[in-house]
């Protein structure tokens, strides 16, 4: 009986390590399982809670995340937004409020249209419970109006409507929510800009100063083209816009991109230098409004001879360019002139001579050449000027060029 006791007890004592170690390898199986399929799944992330707007509310990593990009719903930023939509729950657009700004974005798809360009959104748009999510920094990037601030580490997500800063925290300032980032994208120059070296010229003056002016380093980004067919967006301001130093003394204030205006200032110093003192800057940069303000004026204008609206305008259309698909909205171009009014008895002048035969060097060319019409879509204008750089400044002077035979010619052969 004591022998019997004492093997049970024995068996006992085993059974209870064997179960010991079994429970202790099953546990650490399953610690380690979970950690693998952690490691192997990819979810590096936690959940991630939104605010947009006044909606809160908590996504898995799984919902939240594509890879490591963060997704947000685009629906209810929208819907923050006042914006209004069409399109079906796949494939939408998105319209800004009191804007013509519009976001187009499809359900698997990495590209948005932004204003009608394609931009990549670095992840696809998904569609969950017939809301569309896009990458948060997409929406950093191209939204504005709004404020959008996130804490990866704590998964916290806000998009609110308005300013936040220190002073304004409390009480925000409202402003139209559009999309930004855009106007580059059809001004996007040709590629290439490697090898164009710009020639030296050999001037009366010092110019060293302004070499790097009028030969910029950014040879290509200089090259935009604007006309009917390549319109600009209507929000577009061009960057650095800075006073025009040669502009006609009359109490005018004319502005321009700095580089093209330190450009033309060497243009200045040179042509007085050779003996034309009274030419001055008469129009610069011109906002989508001023354009669309002056084309109307000229059009009531020319309507005071009888003649009906749509007959007017055909003929203003020869010598201005309707709002947004003229060029003196990205700043670089300007119209020159010593007479009262720009007019084509500037081409008699000595000092148009002197223009045409050295705007070059400085990086401008005479943008709506005689002869050219055809090509360009406008009268002859001794005027008009526009900064392209040195270099595609001599190329286009070599060939005999205007601006968008040049922008072909380049499509052509690089
Ligand atoms: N005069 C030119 C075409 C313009 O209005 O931009
Ligand atoms: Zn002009």
């Amino acid at each position: 009986m004591g022998n019997t006791t004492k093997s049970q007890k024995r068996v006992s004592a085993k059974n209870t390590v064997a179960t010991f170690f079994i429970v202790f390898f099953v546990l650490a199986a399953v610690i380690c399982g979970m950690f693998a399929m952690d490691f192997f799944s990819g979810e590096k992330h936690s959940g991630v809670t939104y605010t947009i707007g006044k909606t809160v509310y908590t996504l898995s990593a799984k919902e939240a995340y594509d890879g490591d990009t963060l997704l947000v719903c685009f629906d209810d930023i929208a819907a923050l937004c006042e914006m209004t939509e069409t399109g079906s729950a796949q494939s939408r657009t998105f319209f800004a409020a009191n804007s013509e700004q519009s976001i187009a974005i499809e359900a698997g798809s990495r590209t948005a249209l932004l204003n009608g360009s394609k931009v990549d959104m670095l992840a696809k748009a998904k569609l969950r419970d017939g809301k569309l999510y896009v990458p948060l920094a997409f929406v950093e990037q191209y939204m504005s109006g709004i404020a959008v601030s996130h804490s990866t580490d704590k998964g916290d997500v806000q998009v609110l409507r308005g300013e936040y800063n220190a002073s304004t925290k409390n009480n925000p300032l409202y402003q139209d929510t559009g999309f930004t980032g855009t106007a580059e994208a059809p001004l996007d120059p040709p590629e290439g800009s490697l090898d164009k070296v710009a020639p030296t010229y050999s001037f009366v003056t010092d110019l060293s100063a302004y070499e790097q002016y009028m030969c910029p380093e950014d040879t290509d980004a200089y090259l935009i083209l604007v006309n009917r067919s390549a319109t600009i967006d209507a929000g577009y301001v061009p960057d650095n816009l800075v006073e025009i130093t040669n502009v006609r003394q009359d109490g005018r204030t004319e502005r321009m991109v700095e580089t093209a205006e330190k450009a033309l200032q060497a243009l200045y110093i040179e042509m007085r230098a050779a003996g034309y003192t009274d030419v001055s800057v008469t129009s610069g940069y011109r906002s989508y409004e001023k354009q669309e303000y002056l084309y109307n004026l000229y059009t009531e204008n020319e309507m005071k001879a009888g003649i009906s609206r749509a007959e007017a305008q055909k003929i203003v259309d020869t010598y201005s360019a309707q709002a947004g698909t003229s060029e003196h909205q990205t700043g670089l171009c300007c119209d020159m002139h010593n007479l009262s009014s720009a007019s084509q008895r500037f081409a008699n002048e000595e000092a148009y001579t002197w223009l045409i035969e050295n705007c070059y060097k400085f990086g401008f060319i005479l943008r709506f050449p005689e002869g050219k019409e055809d090509i360009t879509g406008y009268s002859f204008e001794p005027w008009h000027y526009r900064f392209v750089g040195r270099y595609h400044a001599s190329e286009m002077h070599r060939l005999d060029m205007c601006l968008e035979e040049y922008i072909a010619y380049l499509g052509e052969n690089e």
